[in-house]
């Protein structure tokens, strides 16, 4: 869906135009932290030195009598903090639009910290519609508080009507920054039948072929793999990233490295990190294997200009391998800046 210009609200005097072209960040985690809570506010000046995205969270897990302090913690931790100065990511996940909560939300922060802010996520997105009324939002607030870096925006893909209407999300405004699922939300508006966060399910198998390998093809249970493939689509083709979100089980860090690796794999960019355990698993996975890096530049060095067909270890390359070892060879450089 192509919308009008006319759309766009202009930003405050002086504000660059929204952009397509996304500045090329590293956000291999977005780092959800309670800004509710002291002990852990006092702790994200040293936390935004070691993560790519501290994200202040507002929505679910903020009890509802906590919503006003969890506020106003996001805005002396955002006040208290150089995020620029490490390069780090200052998001926000606001309220969902049907609670009663958003307006102050955004009210706040665009008040008080809106140059500081990055992106805000906005959960239970069900279409554009969503989009259209955050952007309409945002550009009213920047108006009025004299932001001019526009605050972008970033959907979770958390209900059955949001994945419905994936591409209509991602192409809903240039203020789109990317979509992250949300397995936990998106399992209860399905009626699926778990109350894990994110992870297999160890009910969920794929039946053997009862001629083939047996223990290797019932390995396979990936309860996320169709929405992850649709999320990473939907956002490639409009020039936005795709994350996985969250893992909720902090003791099974094989099944989190397992699901972060299969995300990493089908395109996403990152994903998000619950507990200070998952931020190194993140770093690792979002980060091609040496290895793989070293065959890359092979294949960039062997094809100088992008074209032909060489053989390199016995396997074909080609214009199209060239573009997979770019993928890749860019990454790694990015990592290692
Ligand atoms: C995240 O918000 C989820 O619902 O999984
Ligand atoms: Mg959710």
């Amino acid at each position: 869906m192509k919308l009008p210009r006319r759309f766009f609200q202009p930003l405050a005097a002086g504000a660059p135009e929204p952009f397509r072209e996304l500045p090329i960040k590293l956000e291999r985690m977005i780092h959800f932290v309670p800004p509710h809570n002291e002990k852990v506010r006092a702790r994200v000046p040293e936390l935004a030195k070691t993560v790519d995205v501290v994200l202040g969270n507002l929505e679910d897990a903020v009890p509802a009598d906590q919503k006003e302090a969890a506020r106003k913690g996001f805005v002396e931790m955002a006040k208290a903090t150089d995020f620029a100065a490490s390069g780090t990511g200052l998001w926000t996940r606001i309220n969902a639009l049907n609670s009663p909560w958003i307006l102050d939300d955004l009210f706040t922060l665009v008040a008080e910290v809106g140059s500081k802010l990055d992106v805000v996520m906005v959960p239970k997105v069900e279409g554009p519609w969503d989009i259209h009324y955050i952007d309409q939002l945002l550009a009213q607030l920047e108006a009025r508080h004299g932001v001019t870096k526009p605050i972008l925006v970033h959907a979770i893909l958390e209900t059955a009507e949001g994945v419905a209407n994936v591409d209509a999300i991602a192409s809903a405004s240039p203020r789109m920054h990317g979509m992250s699922l949300g397995p936990a939300d998106l399992a209860a508006s399905r009626g699926m039948k778990t109350t894990r966060v994110g992870g297999g399910h160890p009910d969920y198998r794929v039946i053997a072929d009862p001629k083939g390998d047996g223990e290797r093809a019932s390995a396979q249970q990936d309860l996320w793999h169709y929405t992850i493939a649709r999320m990473v689509d939907a956002c490639m083709a409009n020039g936005i990233k795709a994350f996985y979100g969250p893992f909720g089980d902090f003791s099974d860090s094989a099944a989190c490295e397992v699901q972060f690796r299969n995300a990493f794999l089908m395109g996403c960019a990152g994903a998000w990190t619950l507990h200070p355990s998952q931020v190194a698993l993140a770093k690792t996975v979002f980060a091609p294997d040496p290895a793989e890096v070293n065959f890359a530049v092979r294949i960039v060095e062997a094809m100088p200009d992008g074209t032909g067909a060489v053989m390199i270890d016995g396997k074909m390359q080609d214009d199209a391998t060239w573009k997979q070892a770019k993928v890749i060879v860019d990454l790694a450089r990015l990592v290692a800046e």
